[in-house]
């Protein structure tokens, strides 16, 4: 059985990650510093999976801390690399603070890899490297745009670090640009945990057919799109979390055609904010009540996936529709509400 270790494993896409990955026989070790997660979490993906994971509570901008992680769960055959502070508004005020986090913890990764001899690594990227594209769909070539934030920036980094160190050293690399990952498990055990006023569209909506919220205000009516408002490509997090499997496996097998290579995780279908609203109450029969409102800060107007880069090379394709994706997320929110068990 190959050792996969999963860091920010009690995570939103990362539980799921974990969960696939004992489906598909892998020995799982999470290193969290459960800072944006709870404990609990692991429990829930060993309940969905019936298997045991080895759980680390690890700083990893702590060097010494994440050598000892490596020492201790001896031959790790990959990493895939979640842990990292993902709030665009928060990075813009706390910049510092964030590229700490996310630049110390992936190079101190790196080097306790070169030190143990661990060779493949999955790195969690963004389409918000393309910020606002010159064409649609968008392939992995398309110019990486500069970054609006320092939380994109971190990303555009990310992988700018993985390309230089794959050039020289032992190490063979997979970014994976997430498009809009939204839904949860269906057993509703894990799912995107929300602290305080959600930002993204997805838990807003939930919350707001819970009554939590009175209304969603949909931030631009303006845009230059069918309907007026922004379009992205919503991805279930279980087919972002499949994503990673065929990663691993990649690297695992040595198919990788170059040393780092790049792909687009998403359907390739673009939604617009209205789309998403109606496409809520097609799948749960109920209406969320909206406001049109000014446009946020830092959105781009469209942006979808060409996903065929995926589909050749790791044979992966997205499997849900967006009405599962809906249904899994409301379910998830009901459950966390104690309005279902
Ligand atoms: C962005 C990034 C994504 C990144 C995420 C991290 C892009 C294209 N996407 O997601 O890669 O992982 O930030 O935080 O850069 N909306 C409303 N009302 C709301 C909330 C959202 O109308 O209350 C609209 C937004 O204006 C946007 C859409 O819904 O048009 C999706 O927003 P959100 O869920 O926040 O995701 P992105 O901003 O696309």
């Amino acid at each position: 059985m190959k050792k996969i270790l999963v860091t920010g494993g009690t995570g939103y896409i990362g539980s799921h990650t974990s969960v696939e990955l004992l489906n598909a026989g892998y020995t799982v070790v999470i290193a969290d510093n459960l800072s944006n997660s709870s404990i609990d979490v692991v429990d829930r993906i060993e309940e969905i999976a019936g298997k045991k994971i080895s759980f680390h509570k690890v700083e990893l901008c702590n060097r010494t801390e994440v050598d000892l992680l490596f020492e201790q769960e001896k031959d790790i055959d990959a990493v895939i690399h979640f842990a990292a502070k993902l709030q665009v508004n928060q990075s813009v005020q706390e910049p510092l603070m964030y590229y700490e986090n996310n630049l110390f913890a992936q190079i101190n990764i790196l080097q306790s890899m070169l030190k143990f001899g661990v060779k493949h690594f999955v790195f969690s990227s963004s389409c918000t490297v393309y910020g606002n594209p010159d064409t649609l769909p968008v392939t992995e070539t398309a110019q990486v745009k500069k970054a609006e934030s320092p939380y994109g920036n971190t990303k555009q980094m990310g992988e700018e670090i993985l390309e230089h160190s794959c050039k020289t050293k032992p190490i063979e690399a997979i970014s994976l640009r997430y498009f809009n990952p939204v839904g949860a498990h269906e057993s509703g055990l894990i799912g995107e945990v929300q602290h305080g006023v959600p930002h993204h569209l997805v838990p807003y909506i939930t919350e707001t057919a819970f009554g939590k919220r009175p209304f969603l205000n949909i931030f631009g009516s303006d845009y230059k799109t069918p309907d007026g408002t922004c379009v992205r490509d919503y991805i279930h997090v279980v087919d972002v979390a499949t994503a990673h499997i065929a990663a691993v496996e990649q690297l695992l097998h040595g198919l990788n055609k170059k040393k780092y290579e790049i792909f687009n995780i998403g359907t390739g279908i673009g939604y617009s904010v209205l789309n998403m609203v109606n496409a809520f109450a097609k799948a749960t029969g109920i209406n969320i009540p909206y406001q049109l409102s000014p446009r946020r800060a830092g959105d781009v107007e469209a942006v979808y996936a060409d996903t065929k880069k995926a589909l050749s090379e790791l044979k992966w394709k997205a499997r849900y529709t967006v009405e599962d994706m809906l249904c899994s997320a409301w379910n998830w929110e009901q459950k966390q509400r104690g309005i279902i068990n």
